[in-house]
């Protein structure tokens, strides 16, 4: 390859990708993000097959790491199943390098958001030895995995309700040569310990607040609560003491630590996560 080829294979954008493509069609997509050697692609709609298909090939070409491209449509149901296609190549499977930790992954089955990167890199740091955590909502181990990497916990239940999550999950958990992790299947409702932990994620975005007594009843006598939540900036103090409010039928206190804005989830909606100190 010459030198010329591989630095615009480096550089590539998709202000770049518009370009090369501009006399074949006109590029519309909301996002594009790259795990391991996937691509995944938000397409606007309208396109043809061999439209995809040129799009998908093109990326494929220019990119540097990129063997297959996969177009996620939408984001299903509780159990955050994507909805994709696949526009080039045919290997969806691959490993995905964050945060020092390995993460096998399939985006036409389970979902990773890149919005969530920073969130990934705090959790990595909050824990410590003395520890022990409840993952509520583990999926292949978006926060399980760096958490107990790099904070060492004594242990970190996982839990996960969809098997195919799970199956990724268990792979990560052994790629990562991590023995402070339990991974369990089913309903954080039905098989979340009790009375054990020091700390909760509760990393899903709705109807959190049913998950609430869940996760205080996991919880020791005192402990941490990772609250994620979707809510405008205007609405947030409202919402925040709704959210307290309900602790308090199953705790003695419960306060705010902090309040960090993950993302932008949708036009003037954010994604937040509370940290809550509860004494039971
Ligand atoms: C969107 S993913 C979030 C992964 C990670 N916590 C994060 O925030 O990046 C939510 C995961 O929760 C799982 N899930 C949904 N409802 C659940 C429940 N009641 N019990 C356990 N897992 C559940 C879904 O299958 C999915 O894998």
């Amino acid at each position: 390859m010459s030198s010329s080829k591989q630095a615009s294979r480096r550089n590539l954008s998709v202000k770049g990708l518009q370009a090369v493509l501009a006399d074949k069609l006109d590029l519309r997509l909301s996002g594009w993000e790259i795990l391991g050697g996937v691509m995944v692609v938000r397409l606007d709609p309208g396109y043809s097959e061999s439209e995809k298909n040129l799009i998908g090939e093109t990326i494929v070409r220019l990119h540097p790491t990129a063997v297959t491209v996969v177009n996620r449509m939408s984001i299903d149901d509780e159990l955050r199943e994507p909805v994709t296609e696949v526009i080039a190549g045919s290997k969806t499977e691959s490993i995905h390098l964050e945060n020092g930790c390995k993460y096998k992954i399939d985006p036409t089955q389970v979902m990773f958001s890149f919005g969530n990167k920073e969130e990934r890199k705090r959790m990595a740091k909050i824990s410590s030895p003395e520890e022990t955590v409840v993952d509520m909502f583990a999926c292949v181990g978006q926060f399980t995995l760096p958490l107990a990497k790099h904070s060492r916990p004594e242990k970190v239940y996982a839990v996960e309700k969809n098997p195919v999550a799970l199956r990724f999950l268990k792979e990560n958990i052994a790629q990562n040569k991590l023995s402070n992790v339990e991974p369990l299947l089913g309903d954080c409702r039905d098989v979340c310990p009790t009375g054990v932990a020091d700390r909760v994620l509760m990393g899903y975005l709705f109807d959190t607040h049913l998950f609430l007594p869940t996760a205080i009843n996991a919880l020791n006598e005192h402990g941490i609560l990772h609250y994620h939540f979707n809510c405008t900036e205007e609405k947030l103090e409202g919402e925040i003491q709704r959210i307290l409010n309900l602790a308090l039928k199953h705790a003695a206190s419960a306060n705010v630590s902090k309040t960090v804005q993950i993302k932008s989830y949708a036009p003037k909606m954010y994604h937040w996560v509370l940290d809550i100190d509860i004494e039971k």
